[in-house]
């Protein structure tokens, strides 16, 4: 869910800092980095160590890292974080925050972080309650800073009210809230096929084809980490499911024809990556064929075009995205299949260039629409992925 974002947690003086161990571990279970800054204050609630142990990486507190001048780097920190944390945000803190005081670390790197900001108040009822700390709370959200609304219940003081910190699995809930807002394709129904087909001969032995499916892999964690609703309909392959794919693994041309076809009336987005089997035994044999020093014929039929039959069916709304593999007259024939399989879309692959193609961790491919063709020079195949998937929201 938060897989590589960067996160800074920034922890002041309050009780409720013991709870950010909590906070820590989920959000690096959930995949994001963390570096954690903490106010000297925040240090008497919780150890470094168990900070340090839970997020992989040093804690911050101190602008100077040792006695031989060494110092801590808060332009870099700010500049690095995709979102900055502050929990529990205290009133001192808040109205530091507010009014651009920088008399320790952690407000070095606020001012410096270019990344969007969420805060989660903690304190007694009545400092929340006043009228400076408000003014103070709505100056942040002024500026666009994300609050994490305190929860209300006993309170450290003895007291009942509004100020406890939310908790930390509220916090982590807001966190991928947010970042799930920012998906560009966040819910949008994707159809993806990817690997190779085998065609039974007997028991045994089939018809294949060197396809990884490396590249629809790439394609279907792309997808789905921006947000989209990816149905992966795969071929054989050691390749594990994407992290937040739907995987549905078949083998024939005719299982993946069927798949698709269950689930293409509903997709936005239908990419075509697979690597099928343009023909099949004219008959699979119940028993494993034994060899009797003769030759053996085996007759084979076409299996049915899933891309063409996609494209028949395509409704307004719905985006068709085919590949091709070409020998000769690439961009021509490339071109001509889009038309005849009325795509919207046709991603060629080189067979010309070094290092691309199957097997390959890397791809050079060209981006094929009606009116226009883009190269995309040889790069690893989630680089390529990335480009193609950057294309296609351009063009959504
Ligand atoms: N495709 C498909 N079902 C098939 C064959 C191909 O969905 N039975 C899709 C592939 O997933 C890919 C595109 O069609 O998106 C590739 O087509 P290709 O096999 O190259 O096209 P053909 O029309 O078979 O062209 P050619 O015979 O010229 O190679």
């Amino acid at each position: 869910m938060l897989t590589g974002k960067k996160i800074i947690l920034g922890i002041t003086g309050s009780i409720a800092a013991y709870k950010t161990a909590f906070l820590v571990r989920s959000l690096v279970k959930s995949g994001a980095e963390v570096r954690v800054i903490a106010t000297r204050s925040a240090l008497d609630f919780v150890t470094p160590l168990t900070l340090s142990t839970l997020s992989n990486h040093p804690v911050y507190s101190e602008y100077l890292k040792n006695e031989q001048g060494e110092w801590v780097n808060h332009v870099e920190m700010g500049v690095w974080a995709d979102l900055m944390v502050i929990a529990p945000a205290t009133a001192n803190s808040l109205a530091k925050m507010a009014n651009g005081m920088c008399d320790n670390l952690l407000m070095a790197v606020y001012l410096s972080a270019r990344c969007e900001v969420m805060f989660a108040p903690a304190m007694d009822l009545d400092m929340y309650q006043h009228p400076t700390t408000q003014q103070n709370i709505k100056k942040l959200m002024d500026f666009g800073h994300h609050l994490i609304k305190p929860g209300t219940g006993p309170l450290a003081s003895g007291l009942n009210g509004e100020g406890r910190m939310a908790e930390p699995e509220d916090i982590q809930a807001q966190i991928e809230a947010f970042f799930m807002s920012k998906w560009p394709l966040r819910g949008k129904k994707v159809l993806l096929t990817a690997g190779p087909t085998y065609e039974a001969i007997d028991p045994v032995r089939f018809i294949g084809n060197r396809s990884t499916g490396k590249m629809g892999y790439a394609l279907a964690a792309e997808l789905a980490q921006l947000g989209a609703s990816v149905t992966l309909i795969s071929g054989p392959t050691a390749l594990a499911c994407p992290e937040g794919v739907n995987r549905q693994l078949v083998e024939s041309a005719e299982e993946m024809y069927n798949a698709t076809m269950a689930v293409f009336a509903k997709a936005e987005l239908a990419i075509f990556s697979a690597a099928v089997a343009d023909f099949k035994p004219a008959e699979t044999v119940n028993q494993k064929i034994k060899k009797d020093g003769q030759a053996l014929a085996l007759a084979l039929v076409p299996t049915l075009d899933i891309l063409a039959e996609a494209g028949r069916r395509k409704q307004p709304g719905q985006f068709v995205v085919g590949f091709a593999l070409e020998t000769n007259n690439e961009v021509a024939n490339a071109q001509n299949k889009l038309a005849r399989k009325n795509a919207d879309l046709i991603i060629l692959n080189s067979l010309q260039e070094a290092g691309a193609g199957f097997g390959y961790d890397t791809n050079s491919v060209t981006i094929i629409s009606k009116n226009e063709q883009i190269k995309l020079p040889l790069a690893s195949k989630h680089e390529i992925a990335h480009q193609i998937v950057q294309y296609l929201i351009n063009r959504l």
